[in-house]
């Protein structure tokens, strides 16, 4: 392949937040010269190629999860921190509450919202894209399927959001980070006593998990507690970030957004295309239990490294012209993206996460003729080593 990179990148700290603003010219780098990279900073690995990714995800012999996903950062219970037979039950006990019978009943829930969000849009001369709608609706979804009481709903996704800065690294987990985790886990235990006053026998999702038995097993109340964490960290901003940055991506070439209002059967390829190119999360890490050769370096038993799932989808050994946003590619002939992660892992919400991106583009594009930033106005950007997006997206909303 040639060499396109006349940048060297060295000394990176891959968990500096900035070290992922504008982040593609580093990982081509990367993912020719130096595929496996050891960042003395942080005493971590990471990859960044598609086919290593995946051998590392599939390896789960050699690559736990049990000693952290995040990097230099203890496990807690939940199942992400899990493997082999007790991920399983963790996982399938947590599924329960994401039955296809729970999927249809959050597809109605999640299209009256949709309308409702996007209706409410077209009311207003200048829109905030994020909050108004690419923000709202996971956040309303999850605190629906949660039974979250109105009133509380706005404080906890400002404690998820600063429980999420806490993924980048010990030295990012501040008190604000410890404080919102703590008010986190006394909502819990309120949510958690009021089940068990009401007798467990509500359908929200907690009582779900409460009731839930595999062979006689149970998930406990730490397990509850930090499965209920995953729920809120994997489920909203990562959401958001896909339909804001879906959303921006298509108000950039309109040709693209008016094939999806001309043929709307194009849009869950264009679902895919969006998580592919805004690849919500940075990285997740993995333990070696051995040391293990790659390309000619060893990854110490111990030792963690993180997949550059953004790298990867972006990766020329596997998607043609990988810096191209393209609606119409064939993922079939090329490769399917690793926003979701692979394997045992794999993201456990993501059909409800396709689903939140397509009814959003399918209302858009339906109601919407065309999406504009206002003059003088700037979408911004997540600055973060752990998740990526639009923090704000200003816009002018032309009604079909
Ligand atoms: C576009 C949106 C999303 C992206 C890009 C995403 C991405 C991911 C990734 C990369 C993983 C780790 C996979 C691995 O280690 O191989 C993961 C795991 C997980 N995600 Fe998602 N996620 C999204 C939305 C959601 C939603 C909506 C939910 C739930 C409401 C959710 C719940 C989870 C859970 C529970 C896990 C842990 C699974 C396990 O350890 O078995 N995610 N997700």
């Amino acid at each position: 392949m040639a060499n396109k990179c006349p940048v060297k990148f060295e000394n990176v700290d891959f968990c500096a937040p900035s070290t992922h603003d504008n982040p593609y010219e580093m990982y081509d780098y990367f993912l020719e010269h130096e595929p496996l990279y050891f960042d003395e900073t942080n005493g971590v690995w990471e990859v960044f190629r598609y086919d290593d990714i995946v051998t590392i995800e599939r390896d789960t012999e050699t690559f736990i999860n049990a000693e952290g996903v995040r990097p230099n950062i203890p496990p807690d219970p939940g199942m992400i921190y899990q493997d082999g037979e007790q991920h399983s039950k963790q996982r399938a006990l947590v599924s329960s509450g994401f039955t296809p019978r729970q999927m249809r009943k959050m597809e109605d829930r999640a299209r009256e919202i949709v309308i409702e969000l996007v209706g409410s849009m077209l009311q207003k001369d200048e829109v905030e894209i994020v909050a108004d709608l690419a923000g709202a609706l996971p956040a309303r979804l999850i605190a629906d399927m949660l039974a979250i009481p109105e009133e509380k709903r706005a404080a906890v996704m400002t404690w998820i959001n600063q429980i999420i800065v806490g993924g980048c690294g010990p030295e990012y987990v501040t008190d604000e980070v410890n404080d919102a985790f703590e008010n986190f886990c006394m909502h819990h235990e309120e949510m958690y006593q009021d089940r068990i006053a009401a007798g467990c026998k509500g359908s929200d999702l907690l009582s779900i998990w409460m009731n839930a038995e595999i062979d006689g097993e149970k998930l406990d109340e730490s397990q509850l507690l930090f499965e209920h964490v995953l729920l809120n960290v994997g489920g909203a901003e990562t959401t958001r970030s896909a339909i804001a940055g879906g959303l921006h991506q298509l108000s950039l070439d309109q040709k693209q957004y008016d094939a999806l209002y001309e043929d709307p059967s194009l849009i869950p390829n264009a679902v895919e295309e969006i998580i592919r190119w805004v690849c919500p999360f940075v990285n997740m890490y993995r333990t070696a239990t051995r040391d293990y050769e790659m390309y000619g370096k060893v990854i110490k038993e111990g030792e963690q490294v993180g997949l550059t799932y953004p790298a990867a989808n972006r990766d020329p050994r596997k998607f043609k012209n990988p810096h191209e946003f393209n609606i119409f590619r064939d993922f079939s002939k090329e490769a399917r993206h690793l926003s979701f992660g692979l394997g045992p892992h794999f993201c456990l919400g993501a059909s409800l996460a396709r689903l939140e991106v397509r009814l959003s583009l399918e209302e858009m594009t339906k109601r919407v003729k065309a999406i504009r930033v206002p003059e003088g106005k700037e979408v911004e950007y997540v600055s973060s080593s752990f998740t990526r997006g639009l923090s704000k997206f200003p816009a002018v909303l032309e009604a079909r």
